[in-house]
């Protein structure tokens, strides 16, 4: 595979999307040919799928269905737009992956994490990110950031749901130190997006 596949990471109200933008500016500047994508969504049926999950009606949805579907529409992602991308050479920012799963779906909700990786093999096909960046906020921080906006379903979880979304992401990182990069993402805008750059430019070159 020619192109190099890197993933965002972090809890509701990091920073990431903003983050996100910038460094899909800034490549496209350095004319660094990639596909900057997010999850759930990136394909005309993952955004569907995405409207089902987020969807704030939808408080009925048991957290097995919820799994299932964010590995729909990450295997609908993968097989559309990330594989095709890296086989042609070119480079792939995706906005959450799999540890989004493990972190909400497995330490927030609780689900067997093993389960949950067997079920994400076969979505992805076991492919993993070269290099994933985890902006690390405490839940209490980001909070007051996303209660000034409209929350979705899964934003709407209590303070202890992303207690454990954090600390799950942390047990992660600390599995695999070398695919991980942990930012503190209670840093300026500019300090986060420095940070970021190099790393991922430190990526691309080597
Ligand atoms: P989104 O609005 O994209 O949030 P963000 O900008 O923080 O990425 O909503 C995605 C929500 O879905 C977010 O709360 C995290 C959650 N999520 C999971 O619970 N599991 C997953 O596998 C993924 C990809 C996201």
């Amino acid at each position: 595979m020619g192109g190099i596949f890197i993933t965002l990471e972090g809890c509701d109200g990091s920073g990431k999307t903003t983050q996100v933008d910038l460094l899909k500016k800034r490549l496209k500047e350095l004319e660094i040919p990639c596909l900057v994508t997010r999850e759930p969504g990136g394909t005309p049926i993952s955004e569907k799928v995405r409207s089902i999950i987020l969807d704030e009606q939808n408080n009925s949805m048991v957290w097995r269905t919820e799994a299932l579907l964010y590995a729909a529409s990450r295997a609908q992602l993968i097989g559309e737009n990330i594989v095709p991308s890296l086989n042609n050479g070119i480079h792939v920012i995706c906005d959450r992956y799999v540890d989004s799963t493990l972190a909400y779906q497995g330490y927030g909700r609780g689900l067997n994490i093993d389960d949950l990786i067997a079920i994400n093999d076969f979505a992805t096909s076991g492919l993993k990110p070269h290099l994933t960046i985890l902006l690390d906020i405490k839940p209490e921080e980001a909070i007051q950031r996303f209660s000034r906006r409209k929350t979705d379903r899964l934003e709407k979880e209590k303070l202890e749901f992303h207690q454990r979304v954090r600390e799950g992401y942390l047990q992660i990182a600390k599995k695999e130190p070398d695919r991980f990069k942990i930012i503190n993402a209670l840093e300026s805008i500019k300090e986060v997006h420095e940070e970021i750059l190099n790393k991922v430019l430190s990526t691309l070159i080597n």
